[in-house]
Parts: C-alpha cells; structure tokens; sequence
C-alpha cells in the first residue's frame, strides 16, 4: 500500500538521473581546467551530491555543512543557525554550494553571505529544486535541476519531519499530510 502522506509523483527517479547526467556535464565543462570544492548542505543535498559528484569529470573535493533554520516543519523562518561547519578553509578555493531546493532563498541568502566572507575564489550555487514563485530574496542560481510548483515536495532528500529522504522520486504531499504537520 501507498504511504497515505505521498501524493502525486512530480519528478520520477530516471528523470532526475538524467538531468543530474546533464548537470554533471555541465559543470564539469565550466570548470575544465579548475579543482572543485563541492559544499553539500546537509541532508537534504546528500542523495543530489552522490549521484552529482559521479558525473563530474574533473577533480572534486567535498564537504558538509549544516543549517537550521527556525520555524515550522513546511516554512522557512530566514533565521539560520550553523549546526555543522566545514572541516577546512575555503580561501582561494572554487567552491559550488549543492543543495536540494531553493524555496524562500533566505537559507541560501545567508550561507553565501557567510561562505563569501571566506573568500573563496569563486561562489556558484548548484541546486537540485527551485521554486520560483515562493523566491523572497533574489541572487543568482547557476545550476538548477527543476523548477517546482508551490507545493511541499518530499523524495530524494526532501524530508516531512525527517521521513521520505529515502524516496528515488520527488513527490508532493497530500493536502492532509500538510495540514498535519503544519
Ligand atoms: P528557504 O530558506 O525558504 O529557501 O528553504 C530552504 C530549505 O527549506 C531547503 O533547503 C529545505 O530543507 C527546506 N524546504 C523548502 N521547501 C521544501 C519542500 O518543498 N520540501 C522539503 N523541504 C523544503
Ligand atoms: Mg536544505
């Protein structure tokens, strides 16, 4: 049986392999002849990030940082505290944030805030999902693998209070499972 919280499927698992595919192809073209700093924001990035990381060709570190930001399970607050932070400097490195979706844009707004005062040698965002319409702060995104409705979608990183993560798809929620937890 269906899990009751899971509503329609809105990515399925071969097309986001094949746009990751795309991605990686990509990147690894921009940054020919550069060594990549992938920073994967935890955990929501980190099924991106594996599956990214192997279609890149040219040499990449990796590592993690970790974010909260305050507020309900399904909204962003914009308040944003580092419960992780990277193992080493990024001075002089180039680095790509990896993250799973872009709602708001508060998270991201503050990461590249903090990560530019690192002074790294250059600061591109790659992120899975984005949903241009709930956008309350503007930057630019470099890479993006789908532009998403307005709608919660959980599945291959995305998590409802840290179940679904799991998923090989991206799905929405059903109307009663956002009115749960919210
Ligand atoms: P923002 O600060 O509003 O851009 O939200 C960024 C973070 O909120 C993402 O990194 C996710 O962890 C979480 N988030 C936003 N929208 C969704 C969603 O539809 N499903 C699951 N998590 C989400
Ligand atoms: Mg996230």
């Amino acid at each position: 049986m269906r899990d009751p919280n899971i509503g329609e499927i809105l990515i399925q698992a071969d097309e986001l392999q094949a746009r990751i595919a795309d991605l990686g192809a990509e990147i690894s073209a921009d940054y020919a002849d550069r060594e990549i700093l992938l920073v994967c924001v935890l955990k929501g990035a980190v099924p991106f990030v594996a599956d990214l990381m192997r279609r890149l060709t040219v040499p990449v570190e990796i590592d993690f940082m970790a974010v909260s930001s305050y507020g309900s399970s399904t909204r962003s607050s914009g308040v944003v505290r580092i419960l992780k932070d990277l193992d080493a400097p990024i001075e002089g490195r180039h680095v790509v944030i990896v993250e799973d979706i872009i709602d708001s844009g508060l998270t991201l707004q503050y990461l590249l805030r903090n990560l530019r005062s690192r002074e790294p040698a250059t600061l591109e965002i790659c992120s899975l999902l984005t949903k241009p319409s709930r956008r309350e702060v503007e930057f630019p995104i470099r890479y993006v693998g789908f532009e998403l409705p307005d709608r919660y979608a959980v599945g291959y990183g995305l998590d409802l209070a840290q179940r679904y993560r799991n998923l090989p798809y991206v799905a929405a929620l059903t109307d009663e499972a956002i009115a749960a937890a919210d």
